[in-house]
């Protein structure tokens, strides 16, 4: 078989996966490979996949089957399910007529190119070991999509704090640190070639704990605050949070920062302590509320977003309500919001049923968007009239003479263009929003 050269990957589901794409991209462009495009002009398409909930692994199962399709128009194609997915149902998306030569589980991107020689000879390639330690520190990622203004640094992978719903422990395994050196590395050359914001990444950042061969300890405040100092004309983001970790001393260090962005990601999941604990989410509703307003205090101009599951195993309308109450005593700026999808292996799968009915969990799901949408739009009304530094992103989707970008509060804000462009830091007026949308005017 001929030698594969052109590479294209898609990307499905979190941030992580798309940090993990472009250290895919670099792996793979050191072997000769090129990054294509379109899926049409490759001979590899690498799926990177995400498995949280059954509606993300249906995705790609319906993308598999067109790739299949396009398989049987071309020879020389070759398909690999990468991330989550491929870890999840290992040998079994080899099995049968599926349209997928090669798998590899997270941990396994450095093996891409020994997998890839192995479907070069015409076998079915598989890696979907775990490490313990792969943080691919020392690899430059490729950011082949990037706008040129925003970066992803990943700083640590995995997660062990088991959640019962969740599926991330045993996709992506143990939780490790990458070396404090080789991010600071990465952030100085991303500002060196001109990017303006960075967000430093993990399933868990702020369990973030390195300790050097001299047994010199870093933890994720002291991490934040050092990137902050080394690279001062970026603005730094860090995602997601968990809030056990989320101690004030974090919170002054991002108070005290200026470049470091006040929008703090804190998953709530629940509103309900029962429910809380059947999560296995190590807080009570009062300790989750404690720390949003500690937020809201340290940092009083913060954004804070979220996470929520409807549904719940054994959720009762109580649970329910409480949900909501809890949304509206931490004034939520945003959320993403999900029904409960039971994923087979994980805790809730074995020790509880996924007993609240799908018209109930639609009903719950609604019932929280649309009050989501409430705090939202309360939250950009009363940024009438405040002044906010924008980095500039682009040109606005619906209006060429507008541009728009993100305030430190990592909010949206469309502003009619008086001649600035993408990457610059521009003062903008708020004058009106909506829900989903701040817009304003450049300030005089
Ligand atoms: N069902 C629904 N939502 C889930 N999440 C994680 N696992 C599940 C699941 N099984 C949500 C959580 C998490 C976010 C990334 O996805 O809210 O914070
Ligand atoms: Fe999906 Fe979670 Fe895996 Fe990210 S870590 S790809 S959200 S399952």
């Amino acid at each position: 078989m001929k030698k594969l050269s052109r590479l294209y990957i898609e990307t499905y589901g979190c941030q992580m996966n798309f940090s993990d794409s472009e250290i895919v991209a670099s792996v793979l462009t050191d072997e000769d490979f090129t990054i294509v495009d379109e899926a049409s002009e490759a001979d590899l398409i690498l799926l990177n996949t995400c498995s949280i909930r059954d509606k993300a692994e249906q995705r790609i199962w319906k993308r598999l089957e067109h790739l299949h399709a396009l398989k049987r128009k071309n020879h020389q194609l070759k398909i690999g399910v990468i991330g989550c997915m491929a870890e999840r149902l290992k040998e079994k998306l080899l099995e049968g007529d599926k349209a997928v030569d090669l798998i590899a589980g997270p941990d396994a991107y450095r093996d891409l190119p020994n997998l890839v020689r192995e479907m070069e000879l015409g076998q079915k390639a598989a890696n979907v070991q775990l490490s313990l330690e792969e943080t691919y520190d020392d690899i430059q990622p490729v950011r082949y999509h990037s706008n040129g203004i925003s970066a992803f640094v990943s700083i640590m992978r995995g997660c062990e704090n088991f959640c019962s719903y969740c599926v991330v422990p045993f996709t992506r395994g143990k939780e490790r640190s990458r070396p404090v050196e080789t991010i600071i590395g990465e952030c100085v050359v991303l500002q060196q070639k001109g990017y303006k914001e960075v967000t430093l990444l993990g399933q868990n950042v702020n369990s973030y704990l390195h300790t050097d061969e001299e047994g010199q300890s870093i933890n994720f405040a002291q991490l934040l605050e050092k990137v902050a100092l080394t690279v001062p004309e970026m603005r730094i983001r860090f995602t997601t949070s968990h809030p056990k970790d989320l101690p004030n001393v974090l919170l002054h260090t991002i108070a005290a920062n200026k470049n470091i962005c006040h929008a703090v990601h804190l998953a709530m999941q629940s509103g309900s302590t029962k429910v809380l604990e059947q999560m296995n989410r190590k807080y009570t509703r009062d300790f989750y509320l404690e720390r949003i307003q500690a937020v809201r205090e340290i940092i009083p101009d913060a954004a804070v977003s979220t996470d929520i599951i409807a549904g719940f195993c054994d959720e009762t309308e109580e649970d329910h309500q409480e949900t909501l109450s809890a949304m509206r005593s931490a004034a939520f700026e945003y959320a993403f919001m999900f029904k409960y999808s039971e994923r087979s292996g994980t805790i809730a799968s074995k020790k509880f049923t996924d007993n609240v009915p799908e018209e109930v969990k639609t009903r719950r799901l609604e019932e929280i968007i649309h009050l989501q949408q409430e705090l939202s739009l309360e939250s950009n009304t009363r940024d009438i009239g405040k002044e906010f530094e924008v980095l500039v992103e682009g040109v606005s989707k619906k209006s060429e003479n507008k541009l728009f970008g993100r305030n430190s509060q990592n909010k949206v804000i469309v502003f009619g263009n008086t001649g600035q462009k993408a990457g610059d830091f521009v003062r903008v007026v708020v004058t009106e929003c909506t829900s989903a949308t701040l817009i304003g005017e450049v300030a005089k």
